[in-house]
């Protein structure tokens, strides 16, 4: 039977693919710390589906600071989720945590590894390595350039994992995903809060004038890429752009949020945060030609599921959007 380590297996998209692969039959051993960056409560929630299978173990812990290698055996594939997300939030004090969660933590998994030829870790990078491209749609080979220091540190994590491949014949796959959306997503992320909002009749803060535009990906498609990952032949030591195949503006996706949502929204602008890239776009050719990999979500499907999965969460705010429209 296939046997999976997931790290960061209570977060956003971690919780998807743990449900995925115990779905297809998996084994699935979970690491998660639950870190602080949003409630250990919500993380716990993300895992109730999963926890229901036998066949799912939860290990509490830190990747960066305790002995993983005990965790590693009979598995296959190392999924590598486990990071300190968010662009906005890595300036200042806080980046500490990045470095601890996203390069340490990295750099322990990676040592552990040495010892396991076979076992391919999967690495989730970051369209954020690219920073303000100038290719669109970028391809891999575009020059990185990291805006913010979130940005800096998945970089740091994705070079690791090529130079634990290159040194030491560590199986490394790196995808960077492009903005992941749809049910569980981050409450520090737009579509989360904007959904949030429209749910409870409240404004939306926008960061800047709205024609930034982003690459967003369905999280049930950044699912698939992941398991294709670990699949495909050929693939360790590459890098690979997950996107959802259809840039807009945000301008453009509150319009659509609107229309699912019924209601005009009330959109509040203020400045542009820093470390925020203007565009976003991801070139999927390689990863269609050798991952087999192509979006399947459109916006509007994606955006609808997001928005019933917040009004599904406080069944309260489903009779007040029914008010308010
Ligand atoms: P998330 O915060 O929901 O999930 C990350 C999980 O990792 C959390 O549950 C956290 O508790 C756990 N974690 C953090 N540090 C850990 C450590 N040292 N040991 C054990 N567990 C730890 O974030 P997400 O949005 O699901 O992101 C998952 C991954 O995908 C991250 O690596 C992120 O950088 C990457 N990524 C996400 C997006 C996106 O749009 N969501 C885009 C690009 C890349
Ligand atoms: C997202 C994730 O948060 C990162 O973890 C990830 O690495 C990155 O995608 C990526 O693609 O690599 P971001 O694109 O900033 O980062 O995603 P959102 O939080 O959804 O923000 C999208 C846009 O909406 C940004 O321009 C942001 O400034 C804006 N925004 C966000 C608002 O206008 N208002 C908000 O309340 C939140």
């Amino acid at each position: 039977m296939p046997r999976s380590l997931v790290t960061g297996c209570a977060g956003f998209v971690g919780s998807h693919l743990t449900e995925a692969l115990l779905a297809a039959g998996h084994e699935v051993v979970g690491v998660d710390c639950f870190s602080d960056n949003y409630p250990a409560a919500q993380k716990l929630a993300n895992l109730a589906r999963a926890r229901e299978h036998t066949r799912f173990e939860l290990h509490t812990l830190d990747v960066a600071a305790a002995d993983v290698a005990p965790l590693l055996d009979g598995c296959d594939t190392v999924f590598h989720l486990a990071a300190e997300p968010g662009v906005r939030s890595s300036w200042g004090r806080r980046f500490a945590s990045f470095a601890h969660n996203n390069v340490e933590a990295t750099q322990r998994l990676l040592e552990a590894l040495r010892e396991r030829a076979g076992t391919r870790l999967v690495y989730a990078s970051s369209s954020s390595v690219y920073g303000e491209s100038e290719r669109l749609p970028t391809p891999e080979d575009a020059p990185p350039r990291p805006l913010s220091p979130y940005g800096v540190t998945k970089l740091a994590g994705e070079q690791l994992c090529r130079v634990y491949h290159v040194n030491h014949g560590v199986e490394t796959v790196a995808l960077r995903f492009f903005t992941v959306y749809g049910p569980r997503q981050r409450p520090d992320m737009a579509f989360r809060r904007f959904c949030e909002a429209a749910a409870r009749g409240r404004s939306i803060e926008l960061f800047g004038d709205g024609r930034q535009s982003r690459d967003f990906t369905y999280v049930a498609d950044t699912v698939r890429a992941l398991r294709a990952a670990a699949a495909a032949p050929g693939a360790a030591g590459r890098a690979y752009n997950v996107g959802g195949g259809a840039p807009v503006s945000l301008n453009a996706a509150l319009e659509r949020l609107a229309a699912v949502a019924g209601r005009p929204l009330d959109v509040r602008r203020s400045g542009r945060e820093s470390g925020d890239v203007l565009h976003t776009a991801a070139d999927t050719a390689r990863a269609r030609d050798e991952l087999g990999f192509a979006p399947a979500i459109g916006l509007e499907e994606g955006l609808r599921a997001e928005y019933e999965w917040v009004l599904a969460r406080a069944p309260a705010q489903r009779s007040l959007a029914a008010a308010g429209s």
